[in-house]
Formats: structure tokens, sequence, C-alpha cells
């Protein structure tokens, strides 16, 4: 722990890159030559996409999968499977990205947002009675950072209101909830393949489902309303062209043959992480044990707590934990309700919500628990970090407790 702070001119911890992302070699170049040689680049034409959809869906304890080109657009064609309507709420963390509350915008319905825990920035189940009216049709909790939303509260709520639950599991591939794979616990789950996700093709999703009912009207809405026994150019309900190309499908299926390594490797440095952590005072890890089996660590999280380092903003913490070596930041800055998109209601043509909610201010609306982890609090590490080795988790301990030891420097 000698020596000065590297941000003072002492030497870094770490001098080292962690580990790139995205991962790949021989097995993604065969892929992805292996469609372009087949001239069948489209989902119509191949056979990728429809295996990968299998391939997943099974991988998370699904019954279906319906692939489509991201992770906004699954949670749009979800909401749009499960009927809803102009006017009508679905309830919304608003510790999230902005494509869970948009894609309800573009149901043209109403976000309502509910805080998330504090030991788990997730959808926090003893707030959502609360938020229920009887225009609420849908819930739909993320498993932020690949840790579990408490699935059997949300249910058991879903249930006595009638609401359909769509599992937003951007960040959840490979995580579990009781041994059941994330994202095919609800009605419906969403997932995304953007670059920076767990499982990746550049761009890309999937919506997996239990349901016969939901399988058949995500697949027509995804691909122009078109239904199986209907003719090409007959357009049953509203869709579109969301189809995933072959090259994804291709990519995605030689990227699962790492997926499951990678899952543990992350599952076991981020309990790791959270065991040495914890040591250091102002440092508070997301407690495990609360019905998740396997986080699958999209991004690891842990709390910040400036008055124990004797009121050392968060800002200039990370400020000295990166120049150790240790890639850092403080993640959301605003609670979704804050950004100017929902103050200043700027939803262009979606304006159900006059119909039912004349009066909608989201100024009014306060998240506590969120407002704090976007203003002081959060401290976000990327998953390609957690695929290192046990040493390099020592350097990120070793680096954040430097940092403490010389907490009184940084005022
Ligand atoms: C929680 C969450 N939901 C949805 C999405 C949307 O996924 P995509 O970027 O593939 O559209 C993201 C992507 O960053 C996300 O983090």
């Amino acid at each position: 722990m000698a020596g000065e702070l590297a941000l003072h001119g002492g030497s870094r911890v770490r001098n080292t890159p962690f580990p790139s992302w995205p991962v790949y070699g021989e097995a993604e170049e065969k892929a992805l030559l292996d469609v372009l040689h087949s001239g069948k680049w489209g989902r119509l034409d191949g056979s990728q996409v429809a295996a990968f959809e299998q391939e997943f869906a099974t991988y998370q304890g699904a019954q279906y999968g319906i692939a489509v080109v991201n992770g906004s657009v699954a949670l749009w064609v979800a909401l749009m499977a499960a009927g809803i309507q102009a006017g009508d709420e679905v309830i919304v963390p608003p510790y999230t990205f902005q494509a869970t509350a948009v894609s309800v915008i573009e149901a043209n319905a109403v976000p309502v947002f509910v805080d998330v825990h504090p030991d788990s920035y997730c959808l926090d189940p003893d707030l959502i009675e609360d938020a229920i009216t009887e225009r609420t049709r849908a819930i739909i909790p993320v498993h932020f950072a690949g840790q579990a939303a408490d699935m059997d509260a949300i249910l058991a709520i879903a249930r006595k209101y009638e609401l359909v639950v769509i599992e937003d599991a951007a960040h959840a591939h490979g995580a579990r909830y009781k041994d059941q794979g994330l994202g095919a616990i609800g009605d419906m789950g969403a997932f995304s393949f953007q670059s920076s996700k767990n499982l990746t093709s550049g761009e890309g999703g999937i919506v997996l489902t239990n349901s016969d009912l939901y399988e058949r009207l995500v697949r027509s809405v995804h691909n122009c309303g078109r239904l199986p026994e209907g003719e090409w150019y007959s357009h049953y309900i509203m869709g579109s062209n969301f189809r995933m190309t072959e090259f994804q499908g291709a990519l995605l299926r030689a990227q699962m043959t790492r997926l499951e390594e990678q899952t543990r490797i992350r599952d076991a440095n981020g309990l790791y992480l959270n065991a040495k952590l914890a040591e250091i005072p102002g440092i508070l890890p997301f407690p495990r044990g609360q019905g998740e089996t396997r986080h699958s660590y999209h991004l690891y999280m842990f709390r910040y707590n400036a008055a124990e380092f004797d009121g050392v903003p968060r800002e200039r913490f990370l400020e000295a934990l990166r120049a150790e070596g240790v890639p850092c930041s403080p993640g959301y800055g605003l609670p979704l309700y804050r950004q100017p998109l929902f103050e200043q209601l700027a939803f262009g043509p979606f304006t159900g919500y006059r119909q039912t909610v004349p009066n909608l201010d989201y100024s009014k609306v306060s998240c506590p628990v969120t407002e704090r982890a976007c203003r002081e609090e959060a401290v976000w590490l990327t998953q390609p970090m957690l695929l290192g080795t046990q040493a390099d988790m020592d350097d990120i301990v070793e680096a954040v407790a430097k940092v403490y030891a010389h907490r009184q420097e940084l005022m």
C-alpha cells in the first residue's frame, strides 16, 4: 500500500490493461465466412437465426426465442404482443437505460416510475402496489447489472392485478434466479446483444417466452404482422421488419460456445470482489443471496459512501482510482424521469398519455434510492474486467484500498 497516489505522481497499482471485449477467434471467423459464402444472408433464407433462437432459449430455460434487431426493439415487440393500448400504464424502474421506458412511450403508453431497492438497484416490490391504478397493464423489472430482480414478489403482485410481466434481461445472459434463467420467468423476457453486452453480435436482441400465444404474436410483430398460415403479402396485426440477419445469428452461435465459461468466471470474480471490497470502509458491495443463483455481472457495481472517505466526493474517488489503472464510472448521472425527454414530455407523436393522464408531470416524481445512486453512490466497473484473473481482482482491491488510505490528500 506504500507510495503516493498515482494522481499525485506516485506509481500506478496497475499498468496493464484489463481483458478486452469482444472475445473472438477462429470459430467466429468461420461462422461469418460460412454465411458469406452461402449467399443466405437474411433469416428468411438461412437457418442460423432459427438455430440460435432455439439454442439461446434453451440455455436460459425458455420454450421460445424470437431474435430481433436490438434490445430496445425486443422490449417494444413484447409490449405490442402484450396488447398495450394508448394511455395504458406500465411500471418501470428509473435506474436503467432509456430503452426500458422509451419502449413504453413507443407503445403510446405511460411509463410509471417505481424506485429501486438499495440492496439491488432493481425494482423494489414493496413500492409497486402503491403505483398501480386501473390503467396499469404491465411491469418491466430490469435485472440490473445482471442481478435478479425479486421475481417471486413481482410475479405475486402481477397475478393479483392481472398484469403482464416483461423482464428486461438486457444485462442478464446466463444469470439465474432460484435456478431459473432470467428472462424466462415472466410472461416475456427481452435481451440485448449490443456491443457491450455479455453475449454480442454488435447489435441484436431476442424475446423469450414460454407462451404459445406470445410466441405467435411476437413473431408476427417482428415480421411485418404476418402469420405462418397467411400469405406473404397478408398483414394481420401492427408490426414491421425487425428480423435479425444470418451474420448475427451465426456470430451469436459462435459466441454462445464461450458464454457459459465466461459467465462462471464473472460470477466467481464478482463474489471474490464482494468479499475483499467489503473490508474497505466506505465501500459497500451489493449483497448476494437474494434469490439469484447466478449473477451475470454485466456490470460490477458497488456503493461508495463519501462520509467514510472523509467527505471525498465520488468523482474525485473515481479520478484517483482511474489514475491507479482501474477504469470505472459513476454510471447514470440522472434518474430517467429527470431527463429532458420526460420533464418536457418530448414524446413526439406518442401522445397516448393525454387520453388517460392529461396532467402527466414527471417533475413531481421522486425516487430517493435512484437519486442517491445517480448523485453520489453508484460505481460501475464493466463486465470484461471481470473476465480477468484473481490477481486482476486483487489489483482492483489494492487500488481501492490505496485510495482509501490516501483519502485525506484528495480533499
Ligand atoms: C437495461 C437495458 N435495457 C435495454 C437496452 C436496449 O438494448 P439495445 O442497446 O440492444 O437496444 C439496454 C442497452 O443498453 C439496457 O442496458
